[in-house]
């Protein structure tokens, strides 16, 4: 049967894939966040997942403001990356696992989940970035990848509370899936940020702090946490921590730290890094 092993939260600042993309990930500027990431790319590189699960938000890449779905997941067999303004980044197409992908959308749907099912979808730096800081700039994805974006650009994106109930059933319906595979799923965006208005640049150390100290064990209290919460604390693109619990319900009732790293700044944000196991 398939088997949930691991949980990853991440940021997913563009610039971080553009310090890869151009060979400055050694600078005085980036080393000290790319230092951190070396302990998680050991800890994926022994874990040896099949397929991995990116719960991400598109930024006006796949979707344009003329369509605006709530939970998207992608069943397609590619994901090619999506181009932002410069072009593509020359990072590998993405393979899927329509079969998983599939079973995902039948059973969420079925058990009142109401996903957009996604034939189609390039991925941006959402979903690029996150697999850039765990397996480098490889010429071929290690992983077979499912995208499940989520719309946090647009008011009203989803509740916290409604993606840990998400990730919880993503759980459920991975564990009765026949095939063998060891999949991670990923929970990416954040931490604090502002990338507009005249709070640009807000980052809220004590929040994000304090959000990575409850993860594993008190996801129903971090799910308590409002828009408006998320707005004054952690910037007006903190919000897309919801994404981080969804990967969080994904583990199961409990998990287990077992690796963190936290930066700032990356960019606009404060970087945070962190590795959950269900126990
Ligand atoms: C930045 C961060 C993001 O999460 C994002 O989606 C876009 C930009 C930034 O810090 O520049
Ligand atoms: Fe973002």
């Amino acid at each position: 049967m398939a088997r949930i092993v691991g949980g990853i939260g991440t940021s997913h600042v563009p610039a971080i894939g553009a310090a890869l993309d151009n060979g400055i990930s050694g600078n005085d500027y980036w080393s000290p966040l790319f230092a951190g990431y070396a302990r998680a790319r050991r800890w994926i590189d022994a874990c040896k997942p099949d397929v991995v699960i990116i719960v991400y938000n598109d930024h006006a890449s796949a979707f344009s403001l003329e369509l605006i779905p709530t939970f998207a997941l992608g069943v397609a067999e590619t994901f090619a990356p999506a181009d932002e303004g410069f072009g593509p980044r020359q990072v590998p197409v993405a393979q899927g696992h329509p079969e998983l992908a599939w079973h995902l959308a039948e059973n969420l749907i079925l058990n009142e989940f109401d996903m957009t099912i996604a034939n189609v979808m390039p991925v941006d730096h959402g979903l690029t970035v996150p697999l850039s800081i765990m397996f480098d700039q490889p010429a071929a994805w290690p992983v077979q990848v499912i995208p499940l974006c989520v719309n946090v650009i647009q008011y009203p994106p989803p509740t916290g509370k409604r993606c840990l109930a998400l990730g919880r059933a993503i759980a459920s319906i991975v564990a009765s899936f026949e095939q063998d595979l060891r999949v991670v799923v990923f929970g990416t965006g954040g931490m604090s940020h502002q990338l507009q208005g005249e709070r640009a640049g807000v980052i809220n150390q004590a929040f994000d702090k304090a959000f990575l100290d409850r993860l594993a064990d008190d996801p129903d209290g971090l799910a308590e946490i409002g828009h408006v919460e998320y707005i004054r604390e952690a910037g007006s693109e903190g919000v897309e921590l919801v994404m981080w619990l969804a990967m969080r319900g994904a583990l199961g009732e409990r998990a287990k730290e077992v690796y963190r790293h936290y930066h700032v700044p990356a960019s606009n944000t404060a970087a945070g890094l962190v590795i959950l196991e269900p126990v």
